[in-house]
């Protein structure tokens, strides 16, 4: 170091014990890329209401992060649910997987309960799955299902499998019908369920759920590394804490 001959993101460094991230910054000694084997770690975080699913927020809303105290890596949200949506989240620093899961050609279902404003009838529900178009662009067909409901009841609730992730799709796709979504929960990604995960609680994911998920996304193209991959999510302070495989019961977060 005291050489000149490290950079850290194109810097040359010559303090010893400058801080820097192995898998965020790019750490080069006499040019050469130093690769530095980082643990994966895989997490499903039930998420509540009122939680913005990025690492920091503009508007110094609460962070999904803020929920996942004692967890040292760098994980961060694999695609997201909107502020008002609850339900399955998966973090990781897994960098392919992470691109691979999010990438449209590997269309991993997740499913949706979305409780809706009246009751939609067959024509509603035919247009759900067909595809409507929303922003000029028609939405991919879904699974669709009513959940059976009582006689007297003002609103229904709609099973909705997406294999594709546009933004707040199924609240547009419900407006779009006439039936907004007054309550919405995600309870599936791919084969991941967890209906045990309490609402707030997060837990690290078995290695055979990790197994699925990479063998649900492993053909296709290979991941798009620039999209995102083990690099550029710089921001966390780190945790601190334990881990361990703490079972369906999972982890308060707060
Ligand atoms: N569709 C939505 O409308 N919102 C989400 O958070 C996820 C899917």
């Amino acid at each position: 170091m005291l050489e000149g001959r490290v950079t850290v993101n194109g810097v040359t460094v010559s303090e010893l014990g400058t801080k820097a991230d192995p898998a965020a910054d790019d750490i080069r000694v006499d040019g050469r890329r130093v690769k530095i084997a980082v643990r994966h770690r895989y997490l499903l975080l039930n998420k509540p209401r009122g939680y913005v699913t990025t690492r920091s927020d503009p508007e110094r809303r609460a962070t999904v992060l803020d929920l996942l105290k004692g967890v040292k890596e760098y994980v961060y949200p694999v695609g997201r649910l909107d502020y008002e949506t609850e339900g399955l989240l998966l973090l990781t620093n897994d960098g392919d997987l992470a691109a691979r899961l999010t990438h449209p050609s590997h269309e991993v279902p997740r499913v949706y309960e979305a409780r809706v404003l009246g009751i939609p009838d067959e024509h509603d529900m035919q247009r759900l799955s067909r595809g409507l178009v929303i922003d000029g662009r028609r939405t991919a067909p879904a699974e669709v299902r009513l959940l059976p409901q009582r006689r007297d009841q003002s609103d229904a609730t709609l099973v909705i499998t997406l294999r594709e992730g546009r933004n707040r799709q199924v609240r547009d796709m419900c407006e779009a019908i006439g039936h907004p979504v007054e309550h919405l929960k995600r309870v599936a990604i791919g084969a991941l369920r967890d209906p045990r995960l309490k609402t707030g609680y997060w837990r690290d994911l078995s290695a055979e759920e990790v197994d699925r998920l990479k063998r649900a996304t492993a053909a296709g193209p290979p991941p798009d590394r620039g999209h995102r991959g083990d690099r550029g999510h710089r921001g966390d302070k780190g945790r601190g804490g334990d881990r361990g495989d703490r079972g369906a019961s999972g982890k308060r977060g707060r």
